[in-house]
């Protein structure tokens, strides 16, 4: 059967994960709220307004709606700096194998994140050509761990969910993928991804008998 493979972009293509956290940090701070490398694991896959409103309530913050959208600014300002000079060599480990990979084998490829970022990423990163379909957070209504951004990208490729694997790397994109019925891929550590179907430190621990299997099925 065909499939279709649907990476998330943050934490599993490139290391953006560490430059949200670094620019939301900077707002935590001026704010006087503690927000550590474990709090960020609830940020990771939320999209932006959901994600300061989380940071806010953890520092138990009133804010009006002025303040809000100032911070959501100042915050994407902020991130962006990090991603001026992005370049290939940002990649993940394995990911370009990976990509190249699944081109060989005629797979279709998806792109599902919740970032209003993504495009000028896979710009810069030299793998836009890479992808069948581009679903980010421009095209949503619903954030992770609603399925709907993975959905799309489904369809997009004109697979079914059942014949569909996300790769990701927070624990609100592994349940959006299991709640859509697709098979989910856990890119990062066992202790916090343990809810995805198979789990892999990062995409040189996956084997290519690996993929030839599920694609295969
Ligand atoms: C997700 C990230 O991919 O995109 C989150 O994991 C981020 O950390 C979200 O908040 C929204 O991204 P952006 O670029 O639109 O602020
Ligand atoms: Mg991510």
């Amino acid at each position: 059967t065909k499939k279709a493979f649907i990476f998330d972009l943050d934490g599993v293509i490139v290391d953006t994960a560490r430059y949200h956290f670094l620019a939301w940090q900077k707002i935590a701070n001026e704010l006087h709220i503690d927000f550590t490398l474990e709090h960020n694991e609830l940020l990771k896959g939320v999209s932006r307004v959901r994600s300061l409103d989380i940071i806010l309530e953890l520092g138990k913050v009133k804010a009006s709606q002025e303040d809000k959208n100032r911070w959501l600014i100042q915050k994407n300002e902020e991130y962006l700096t990090y991603l001026v000079d992005m370049d290939q060599s940002e990649l993940l480990p394995g990911v370009l194998t990976m990509l190249h990979y699944l081109k060989e084998k005629n797979q279709p490829i998806a792109l599902g994140s919740a970032s209003k970022n993504a495009r000028p990423i896979l710009e810069k990163t030299g793998i836009r050509h890479y992808f069948d379909a581009i679903v980010d957070g421009n095209d949503v209504t619903n954030a992770k761990p609603d399925p709907e951004v993975f959905l799309i990208a489904a369809k997009l490729v004109d697979v079914s969910p059942e014949n569909a694997i996300v790769f990701e790397d927070s624990v609100a994109g592994v349940q959006a993928a299991n709640i859509g019925k697709m098979t989910s891929i856990g890119i990062g550590e066992e202790s916090i991804l343990y809810e995805a179907k198979y789990i892999f430190k990062d995409f040189t621990h996956i084997e290519k008998g690996f993929i030839e299997n599920l694609i295969s099925k």
